[in-house]
């Protein structure tokens, strides 16, 4: 079991119903301090209301900081900007998972684990025949990750630390063997297995990439570019996937399940697949002449279009992982020969407009991650079905450590908000034949 590392930071006090309420206030290492309101209902009988969570911190956590105002974005206090420069995903996992940087040794025996768990059981094979060839591939995601727990029951009991681990490493190892799958199956081409002498993301474009006609010959930019893709995507503190995750796993359910409702959660618009939307945007707006029109569309709201790829929850200022993805999708368009790319044209115009009209500034809407992740995953080859599974690829290890995390947390609890109720009072059963 973890301590907890929030320390006292004086009281508040709450005026309600003619009486006065003192609580304590938690502070943490960096960011706002909290209210502790735990006794809350016990003494007012009040609940609190925050719809969307936009008030309210569900956890004491020590991985991933976000300090919105300011753009600011760090796993285990290292930036996200020093990371995507000189970190690989597969150390940044190890980070993530583990609390520090890992030394030679450490990350040897790390990435040995990984790579020996990257294979399935054979039978999974014959799971992802079950769905339609048009299956969405997040579809099937969600499916064969739940049903992982039907393939490896050594490693469901989440009381022992030690399953909890392999459980974690095959999470991680294996996603990328899924992911691959998943886009074999949609195109009709056989599934290739994993290749123990490659690393981790040159393993995922070559078992998404090659055939058994043709050997996939890794180029280190491309790669470089998605395994940076995948740093940036790794974790995000307690997003609306991961709160899932963290909801679903405080019942006591198996990791797989957990991490099969946070790809659930992540494949919706607002989170996971805004990459997806935002390059549909961008082909929808097609050229650079249509920009403008297009912004005005947005701000009018009559259509209900929004900026697909702008605006953040958190993020008041610059999405600090944009920046980074901005300079991996140049690096891929000059690598390919695609830096006249018409849609890389509409997103810098569409950028540029966006970033000095009143409406986006006043609403501090600022371009995020998946504004440029499209163009950039669209150019290493992937069709637009596949990028939320490549974010979920990558979101998996945030998952995991914040799984383990809230698992070692001595406070940690079923979660169950509450609600206010606003429906029928009581009222008496009416028969069938005497309902108008
Ligand atoms: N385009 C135009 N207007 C917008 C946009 C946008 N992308 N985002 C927010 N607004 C406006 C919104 O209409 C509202 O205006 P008003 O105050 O006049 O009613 C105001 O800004 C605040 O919007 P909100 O919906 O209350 O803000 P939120 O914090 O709940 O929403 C968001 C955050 C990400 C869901 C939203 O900005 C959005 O829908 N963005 C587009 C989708 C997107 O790019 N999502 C990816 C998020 S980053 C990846 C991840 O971490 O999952």
């Amino acid at each position: 079991m973890r301590e907890s590392k929030m320390k006292p930071a004086g009281t508040a006090s709450l005026k309600y119903d003619g009486k006065e309420y003192e609580f304590p206030v938690l502070s943490g290492t960096q960011g706002p301090n909290g209210l502790d309101i735990r006794k809350l209902y016990d003494q007012t009988g009040a609940f609190t209301y925050d719809p969307g969570f936009t008030s309210t911190s569900s956890t004491e956590s020590n991985i991933t900081f976000i300090d919105g105002d300011k753009g600011v974005l760090q796993y285990r206090g290292y930036t996200i900007a020093d990371l995507a420069e000189h970190s690989t995903f597969l150390e940044s996992c190890y980070l993530l998972l583990y609390g520090e940087l890992p030394t030679k040794s450490h990350m040897d025996s790390f990435t040995t684990s990984i790579t020996r768990h990257t294979m399935v059981h054979d039978q999974m094979a014959s799971f992802f025949r079950g769905f339609r060839r048009d299956a969405h591939p997040m579809a099937i995601m969600c499916g064969v990750v739940g049903a992982m727990a039907a393939f490896y029951h050594d490693s469901t009991d989440i009381t022992d630390p030690k399953q909890r681990e392999i459980a974690s490493h095959r999470l991680i190892a294996k996603i990328p063997t899924l992911a691959a799958m998943a886009y074999k199956y949609s195109i009709g081409q056989p599934f290739v297995y994993p290749k123990n002498d490659l690393g981790y993301t040159e393993n995922f474009m070559r078992m998404c990439f090659s055939v058994p006609a043709e050997e996939y010959k890794p180029n280190p930019v491309l790669t470089k570019a998605l395994d940076t893709i995948f740093i940036l995507h790794a974790d995000h503190e307690q997003n609306a996937s991961t709160s899932t995750v963290r909801l679903a796993g405080s019942s006591g359910a198996n990791p797989f399940a957990c991490i099969a409702a946070g790809i659930a959660c992540l494949w919706g618009p607002a989170h996971g697949g805004a990459n997806e939307a935002a390059l549909k945007m961008l082909e929808e707006i097609g050229t650079v002449d249509k920009v403008a029109d297009y912004v005005k569309k947005v701000k009018d709201k009559t259509q209900g279009i929004r900026l697909m790829g702008f605006g953040h929850r958190v993020y008041k200022n610059y999405d600090p992982r944009a920046k980074a993805m901005q300079i991996q999708a140049h690096a891929v368009l000059d690598e390919l020969g695609l830096h006249d790319d018409p849609l890389l044209k509409v997103a810098i115009e569409l950028e540029k407009i966006a970033l000095s009209d009143p409406y986006f500034i006043e609403k501090k809407l600022y371009p995020n991650i998946d504004f440029y992740s499209g163009i950039t995953l669209k150019a290493l080859g992937f069709p637009t079905s596949m990028f939320t599974v490549l974010f979920a690829l990558a979101r998996t290890v945030g998952w995991i450590a914040q799984w383990k995390e809230m698992l070692e947390d001595p406070h940690q609890k079923i979660g169950r908000p509450r609600q206010i109720y606003t429906g029928a009072t009581e009222r008496a059963y009416i028969p069938q034949d005497k309902r108008k």
